[in-house]
């Protein structure tokens, strides 16, 4: 039985009364049967020094584009199961959807996709989740490998306020310790403009990020992630501290660069959803229980006619 102790954060995260009865029996193992995937426990990998795989992309530079499949993915914060079972292949040259109400796991989704759930305290997984074929967490492909060629951009922009533009493109770039053919000039110009952001900074490069109002450092951020060449971007809501203007401008961006990446992207916006992807995912969480892809496929016929009538209710604007 878990000590009082051990379950302190997770109460203070969830607000539950610690006079509440006891959960039951925590990991290990959390309660599984035969046919749910080992989990694999939140830890710190030594496998950055591990030798890469041939990249199979390289042979193919007009699209480095690779196809991301989650298997049967469970989560858990502690003892708390957050997600369940949850399924879904996202297609290279695509923009994936993920739709739902707030707290049924979507963030923590993408986070498993790019191995940074294994990054909180407690957390642990179980399940396949595979990048072109290879499985990320079994493979051999080092962690820091992995969250190059998966980039990530968050809810609110987070460029470094104090670094300058150019240095912000370049920043992850330098610290990833990528080499490149091409100078530091070339691609911070290519990357702002693959951003949208090109023609508004083009003549003070040197100003510091921070300057930039909220929809143009989205945009920094989505330059500062493509700058390492990544073969998915997953966005976490990039539009929602945004203006109008801003979000348009995300979406033209994002229809451009899926022409080369995979895109997946959590919204809370209907019309954004149909307006920037060709694939959507509904995930829902009943009461007290897991969340789990309630139905996925074409975004069109999800919000035309899906199979379920919580998809319709919830596309529909009737609940969350
Ligand atoms: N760091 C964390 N520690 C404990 N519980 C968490 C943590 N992050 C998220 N959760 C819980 O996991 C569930 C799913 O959260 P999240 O993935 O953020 O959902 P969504 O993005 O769909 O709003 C929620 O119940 C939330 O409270
Ligand atoms: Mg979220």
């Amino acid at each position: 039985m878990t000590s009082p102790s051990e379950l302190d954060p997770f109460e203070t995260h969830t607000g539950r009364p610690r006079s509440m009865p006891a959960p039951p029996p925590p990991s290990p193992p959390p309660a599984f049967d035969n046919t749910e995937a080992a989990p694999v426990y939140a830890r710190f990998t030594d496998t950055d020094t591990m030798t890469l795989p041939p990249d199979p992309f390289i042979a193919r530079p007009a699209s480095r584009s690779a196809g991301i499949t989650a298997q049967n993915v469970s989560a858990w914060f502690g003892d708390h199961k957050v997600l369940e079972r949850v399924s879904l292949d996202m297609a290279p040259n695509r923009v994936t959807a993920l739709i739902g109400p707030s707290g049924c796991g979507k963030s923590t989704f993408l986070r498993i996709l790019n191995r940074m759930h294994e990054l909180v305290h407690g957390a642990a997984l179980a399940g396949v989740v595979e990048l072109g074929g290879t499985d990320i967490y079994r493979g051999n492909l080092p962690v820091t490998e992995t969250r190059r060629r998966i980039g990530m951009v968050f809810q609110k922009p987070n460029p470094f306020p104090t670094m300058t533009i150019a240095e912000n493109v370049v920043s992850g770039l330098k610290l990833s310790g990528m080499k490149s053919t091409r100078s530091y000039a070339e691609i911070v110009e290519d990357c702002l403009v693959q951003a949208g952001l090109w023609n508004e900074v083009r003549n003070r490069l040197a100003a510091p990020g921070g300057s930039l109002s909220g929809g143009q450092q989205q945009r920094l951020c989505i330059a500062r992630a493509l700058a390492v060449e990544p073969h998915v971007l997953l966005m976490d809501e990039p539009c929602s501290a945004l203006d109008p203007t801003s979000t348009r401008r995300i979406e033209e961006t994002i229809a451009e660069i899926c022409e080369r990446i995979t895109v997946v992207i959590v919204t809370h916006n209907m019309q954004q959803a149909q307006r920037v992807s060709q694939s959507c995912a509904f995930f829902l969480a009943g009461e007290n229980e897991p969340g789990r892809i309630v139905e996925s496929g074409p975004t069109e016929r999800l919000f035309s006619e899906p199979e379920d009538t919580r998809t319709l209710d919830y596309v529909r604007g009737r609940f969350g």
